[in-house]
């Protein structure tokens, strides 16, 4: 429903002039539009008012790249499927679409979402909330493809690699999923949302995993393999992991005293509310919520910190590891005036209940603490936002700030990734020292001694832990293909 129909419809209501009133105090229609964190590779997130209908329109389903992808051409695309199978395969896309189709709509959601939430601060992409999105995924079941390979005994992991190559010593994407679990729910799918898989989400083909983290999701799907072990490799055995039991914020842990991330944390946010709203009247608030668990049980929304909450009311459409839309009509309390924090946690069809703080772990993933919404309850009409100021609409990438290390950082960072990526950090001098201790072994040429010094010095005063100046870039949707 758009704001004019729901205006109509909310006509025949008793409850109706209050209500448009609030739905006007949200401002004018959003622009479709996307918070861009990295211009190349590309990193973007769908800002969560706009993540209000069931299914996430393509052009609208945040992107998250490691790097440039090398897109394969669908006419000459080939998967190969290979490793402990007793026939191995190479299929055309025309291959796949013979085979009987399979379709599950689900979350996609980066395990890094709200990375920049956590405190304190962590290095990485600082993703708000929005690198999620719920489509409809339809492909051919992994298990197909596997039973026409014929799988030998004893193999429990499926070894996944995309076209994407890295620059320079940079550690290739490549993952593995166990076994178990892709041939329960695993797909290979070349379509999303009914339109053919867009390039930036993987196409012609990525793999889809059900209630796990993106990571698993492969893009740009260029080989399967049947193996006995897990994959090895950077972005198995040190990224995408996570604390077997919680540590202290701010302190490391070894790989081995950590497990990979696989299903989602329980989690709601809101989408949608007033800005403003009148002592005794009521405004709409609406959300989703989603777990690593096949269903949403309940949504509930606090205005007292968390002392006491009201129930939700769950959106009835629903797949297993889809999200939930809900929505709950709050009654700001006669008498009372002033900013109110309201609060979203969500229980998950397994019992596991969204947390007030998310647990802190030194590669951001998960938080899933309890969502605020601030309202301001007054009588008095707040300045209705006009149309057109969306803050840095089309706005240039902004340079990097003068200073000593400004030369020094162009040139040594550029060649692999855009500024923005700096821009955005919050790290202080030892964790910058050991970023660029990374980026030298993955290639960056940056001259030790004196110029790293003050590379190191340069990042830490204008990236340090109180940079507070970054803002995504504000894009427009990226055209349907
Ligand atoms: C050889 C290629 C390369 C060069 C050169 C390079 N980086 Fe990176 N950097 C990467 C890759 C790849 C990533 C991971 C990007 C991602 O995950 O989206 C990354 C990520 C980062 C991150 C995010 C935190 C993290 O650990 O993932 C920071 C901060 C960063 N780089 C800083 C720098 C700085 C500062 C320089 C210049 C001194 C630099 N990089 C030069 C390849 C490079």
């Amino acid at each position: 429903m758009n704001r004019r129909h729901f205006a109509l419809a909310m006509g025949a209501l008793p409850l109706s002039a209050l209500l448009s009133r609030f739905w006007q105090s949200q401002g004018p229609a959003p622009v479709r539009r996307f918070l861009q964190l990295n211009a190349f590779a590309t990193n973007a997130e769908t800002p969560l008012d706009l993540l209000t209908d069931y299914l996430t329109p393509n052009d609208l389903f945040f992107i998250r790249h490691h790097w440039r992808p090398e897109i394969p051409d669908p006419r000459t695309w080939r998967l190969l499927v290979d490793g402990q199978v007793s026939s191995p395969l190479s299929l055309s896309l025309a291959d796949l679409r013979r085979m009987p189709r399979a379709s599950a709509t689900c979350v996609l959601q980066c395990a890094g979402n709200g990375r920049s939430l956590h405190a304190p601060p962590i290095p990485g992409i600082q993703w708000g909330m929005g690198a999620v999105g719920n489509a409809r995924w339809t492909g051919v079941r992994v298990r197909d493809v596997l039973d026409r390979a014929g799988v030998r005994p004893g193999s429990a992991h499926l070894h996944t690699f995309g076209t994407d190559r890295p620059p320079a010593q940079v550690p290739p994407f490549h993952r593995s999923v166990e076994i178990e679990k892709v041939l329960q729910d695993g797909i290979v799918a070349f379509e999303m949302n009914g339109q053919p898989l867009p390039a930036a989400h993987g196409g012609p083909a990525r793999l889809v995993v059900p209630g796990w983290t993106g990571n698993h999701w492969m893009k740009w799907l260029a080989r399967l393999s049947v193996q006995p072990e897990p994959q090895k490799g950077f972005y198995m055995d040190v990224g995408y992991r996570y604390p077997k039991s919680p540590g202290a914020p701010g302190v490391a842990l070894r790989p081995d005293e950590m497990n990979p991330v696989t299903e989602h944390f329980v989690k709601s946010n809101f989408t949608r509310y007033p800005a403003q709203v009148a002592p005794g009247a009521t405004a709409l608030l609406r959300g989703f919520a989603f777990s690593g668990a096949p269903d949403i049980a309940r949504v509930e929304v606090s205005a007292d910190d968390g002392d006491t909450w009201s129930d939700a009311t769950l959106d009835p459409r629903h797949d297993p590891y889809a999200w939930r839309l809900w929505s709950l009509r709050w009654t700001a309390p006669e008498g009372m005036s002033g900013r109110v924090r309201l609060l979203a946690r969500a229980t998950d069809s397994r019992g596991a209940v969204q947390p007030r703080t998310p647990v802190w772990n030194q590669s951001g993933y998960f938080a899933n603490g309890w969502h605020p919404a601030e309202i301001e309850v007054t009588a008095a009409p707040l300045p209705r936002p006009e149309t057109g100021t969306l803050p840095g609409l089309g706005e240039q990438v902004p340079e990097l700030p003068d200073g000593a290390g400004k030369t020094q950082a162009l040139v040594s960072c550029t060649p692999c990734h855009s500024t923005e990526i700096l821009r955005q950090q919050r790290l202080n001098e030892r964790q910058w020292s050991a970023s660029l201790t990374k980026m030298r072994g993955w290639g960056a040429t940056i001259p030790e001694g004196e110029e790293s010094t003050r590379l190191i010095a340069y990042l830490a005063e204008h990236f340090g832990p109180s940079n507070d100046r970054f803002r995504p870039i504000v894009t427009r949707a990226v055209p349907r293909p």
